[in-house]
């Protein structure tokens, strides 16, 4: 390829415009960065994250009633990752620190969403493998990932320091000069993207927030989970961007860990689509059961790794 065209810098970019890139945005802009630039390839931001339709956990909240010890998130959460955390002591802390940052932080999570996002989140269920109903969604139509990337957005769009551009792939992550010449870590210096067939550059730190990779069911996923390969998804059938990652020196862990989800609707006009709609898991959190041959076989919020093991 050839070099870059355009050169730009901004004080904070964001690939990825899911829940994760828009809340990285909104984070940037409350930390008082002056422009916050976010990236998205597809022609309309939301990712996966605008199909959510179960609802979001966190705990303690306010809109919980059932009672609850204060670290039942966590206790659960432990007991969900199930054997990764029969690994040794150093990784089983690590992970242990990454449950913690996770529900920790929940509680902030759902009232920044609820209080200055202005998402309705009073409903409460039950979902797999929660000894508490903890996934909170509103009480209207609007499914809750949409409702809160819509809100979000909106959010940003109000702040003239924002500016989302769609139709931008990230191509690679740029290294300074300093960082490619020395043995150290690399030190990321902005972004290399592809629009309209052209290619220009963006300067400034990177936020790199740009999913998984289950809808990338012929290549990382056949890489990472060859029995999976070709599975039917719910997800956005696109490449995933692990490798631009590991381009510029990140491991990756836990590739292996891929959620398989029991329930979908078949279009019986294309029975055999790969591109399936979910049925979503609150259908069981509020009394839906799974029937083989007539008869219930499992409890349907079991963990996910119990939903592996049966090949569900
Ligand atoms: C049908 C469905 C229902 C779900 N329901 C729930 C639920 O109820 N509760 C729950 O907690 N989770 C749910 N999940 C999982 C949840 O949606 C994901 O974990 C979450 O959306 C991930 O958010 P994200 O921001 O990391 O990724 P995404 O929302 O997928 O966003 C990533 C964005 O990055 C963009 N992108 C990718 N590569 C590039 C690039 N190179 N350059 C620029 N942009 C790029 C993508 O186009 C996309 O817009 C569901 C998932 C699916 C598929
Ligand atoms: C952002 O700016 C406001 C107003 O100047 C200030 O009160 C606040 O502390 C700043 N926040 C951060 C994270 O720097
Ligand atoms: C999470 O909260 C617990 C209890 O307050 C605390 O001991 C722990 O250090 C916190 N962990 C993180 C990563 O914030």
């Amino acid at each position: 390829m050839t070099t870059p065209a355009h050169r730009e810098s901004c004080s904070v970019i964001v690939v990825g415009a899911g829940l994760a890139g828009l809340a990285a945005a909104s984070a940037a802009l409350r930390s008082n960065a002056s422009a916050v630039v976010l990236l998205e390839r597809e022609l309309k931001p939301g990712g996966n994250s605008i199909k959510a339709s179960s609802g979001i956990n966190g705990a303690p909240t306010r809109f919980q009633t059932q009672a609850h010890t204060d670290d039942a998130f966590f206790t659960d959460t432990v007991k969900s990752a199930g054997k990764r955390m029969r690994s040794s002591a150093t990784e089983r802390n690590q992970r242990i620190g990454l449950i913690e940052l996770l529900t920790n932080n929940s509680l902030a999570a759902i009232n920044f969403l609820a209080d200055d996002i202005g998402v309705d989140l009073s409903v409460v269920t039950l979902l797999g493998g929660h000894s508490v109903a903890r996934t909170h969604r509103g009480a209207g139509n609007t499914p809750p990932g949409a409702d809160i990337v819509l809100k979000l957005l909106r959010s940003l769009q109000d702040d003239s320091r924002f500016e989302l551009r769609t139709g931008c792939e990230v191509i690679k992550l740029l290294q300074s000069a300093q960082s490619v010449e020395s043995d150290g870590p690399p030190t990321i210096a902005g972004v290399e993207i592809l629009s309209d067939n052209k290619l220009t550059s963006l300067a400034g730190p990177v936020i790199f927030a740009t999913g998984g990779f289950a809808g990338d069911t012929d290549n990382l996923l056949a890489k990472y989970r060859p029995d999976l390969a070709g599975l039917p998804s719910t997800n956005e059938p696109r490449p995933g961007m692990h490798g631009l990652l590991v381009d510029v020196g990140a491991h990756l862990v836990d590739m292996e860990s891929v959620q398989i989800h029991p329930t979908g609707f078949v279009d019986p006009h294309s029975q055999f689509s790969t591109l399936k709609f979910l049925a979503a898991e609150v259908l069981r959190g509020e009394g839906g059961i799974l029937l083989y041959n007539g008869r219930r076989f499992v409890n349907e919020v079991d963990t996910r790794e119990h939903s592996q093991v049966l090949g569900l």
